[in-house]
């Protein structure tokens, strides 16, 4: 082979394994799901200091045909960055495993666990839907999840508790971070609120109306969403669950908290929730506002991770509702076409930032 016939195979190798690499991805997210399953961090947790593989595997309820795939899907979620591998010493024959930060808030008990997102991220509700993508591509439907159920998701959330309750517990799981940040790094935004009414549209089960409520006592809070979510939630003397549609009505209120929302949709029906919002809003004073809580594209500082996910997650929007991440463009048009007079950007959130929106 001469010089220029070999750059050529090894340039053809290369991209051989880089299309092998990318087919092979969705490998890192199973693994990821079968080490929640088998609640391998919590186990290696327990254990206090890195695990040796034999006692990982004697603690995992495994059959004893199976013992030789703990080691190798510990390879794969070794390099995925779940847990460190510790060499081997003269004493110490076996290899032996510990958290990183990253299998830290795979833990059950950890205040920020993400098990209960990835849990129902990586079920089959959610998944299926991308193997109708070509297909919805040539097709009338809403989204690939409708192609694949036949209703939108928040219809099949309505009518399926396994569903409901695995993403009502997935939200609650990531506003539980995002809340707190909120609450002690951008205390700013809610003091002019500290006395008023704040209503978080499509709130959930209201874990961030309760962070607000803990650190703004005197602040009143309404948590509202769809009835089948709210049914069941008890209010507290700050803290009231209404059912309804947004865009119906929104109940009145100084500020109104937006996380997550109108990323589910697209530009004309955010327009409406936004307008809604706007009616909504009692005080047109300085603490009169709307909190939007979403990723914004395009403000990443040149972190490649932080852009990657965030096409992820745009497309996650596509193949389940009707929505799409924005950039500051997308939002600024979106912002002064519902009418409102400013916004300011806060990109404290990781992937997500906090919009203020001024009417
Ligand atoms: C992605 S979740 C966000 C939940 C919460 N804001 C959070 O970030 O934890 C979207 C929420 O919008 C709610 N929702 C969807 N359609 C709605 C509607 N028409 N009116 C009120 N809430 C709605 C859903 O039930 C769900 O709780």
């Amino acid at each position: 082979m001469d010089s220029c016939n070999e750059d050529h195979a090894f340039k053809l190798l290369e991209a051989q394994t880089h299309v092998y690499n990318q087919g092979l991805c969705f490998i890192k997210s199973m693994s990821l799901k079968c080490a929640i399953d088998l609640c391998i961090s919590d186990v290696i947790h327990k254990y206090g200091k890195p695990m040796p593989l034999s006692k990982l595997i004697a603690s995992l309820p495994i059959h004893p045909s199976k013992t030789d795939g703990i080691s190798r899907l510990m390879r794969v979620l070794t390099i995925s960055g779940f847990f460190s591998q510790h060499n081997q010493t003269e004493k110490e024959l076996e290899v032996s495993y510990a958290l990183t930060d990253a299998s830290r808030l795979l833990l059950k008990d950890h205040a920020f666990s993400m098990t209960p997102l990835l849990q129902v991220m990586l079920d089959p509700i959610l998944v299926n839907p991308w193997h109708q993508f070509s297909t919805w591509f040539t097709n009338e439907d809403p989204s690939p999840f409708h192609t694949q159920n036949g209703m939108t998701f928040w219809d099949y959330a309505s009518r399926e508790p396994k569903l409901n309750n695995l993403f009502n517990d997935a939200m609650t799981s990531d506003t539980r971070l995002v809340s707190s940040v909120v609450v002690e790094k951008c205390k700013g935004v809610l003091e002019g609120v500290d006395h008023g009414t704040l209503v978080d549209v499509g709130g959930g089960t209201g874990t961030m109306a309760k962070a607000i409520a803990k650190s703004f006592p005197k602040v009143k809070c309404i948590v509202f969403d769809l009835p089948h979510v709210v049914a069941g939630f008890k209010g507290t003397q700050n803290i009231d669950y209404v059912g309804g549609d947004m865009f119906e009505d929104i109940p009145p209120a100084d500020c109104i908290v937006l996380k997550c929302i109108l990323h589910n949709w697209m530009d004309e029906k955010c327009l409406k929730i936004l307008k809604k919002c706007k009616e909504a809003i009692t005080s047109k004073d300085k603490e009169g506002k709307v909190i939007i809580i979403e990723v914004v594209l395009g403000n990443d500082k040149g972190d490649k991770k932080s852009v990657e996910t965030k096409l992820f997650y745009d497309m996650e929007m596509m193949a389940l509702v009707t929505g799409k991440e924005r950039n500051e463009k997308d939002w600024a048009k979106l912002i002064f076409s519902a009418g409102f007079k400013n916004y300011k950007i806060i990109p404290v959130l990781g992937l997500k930032s906090l919009i203020e929106v001024y009417p």
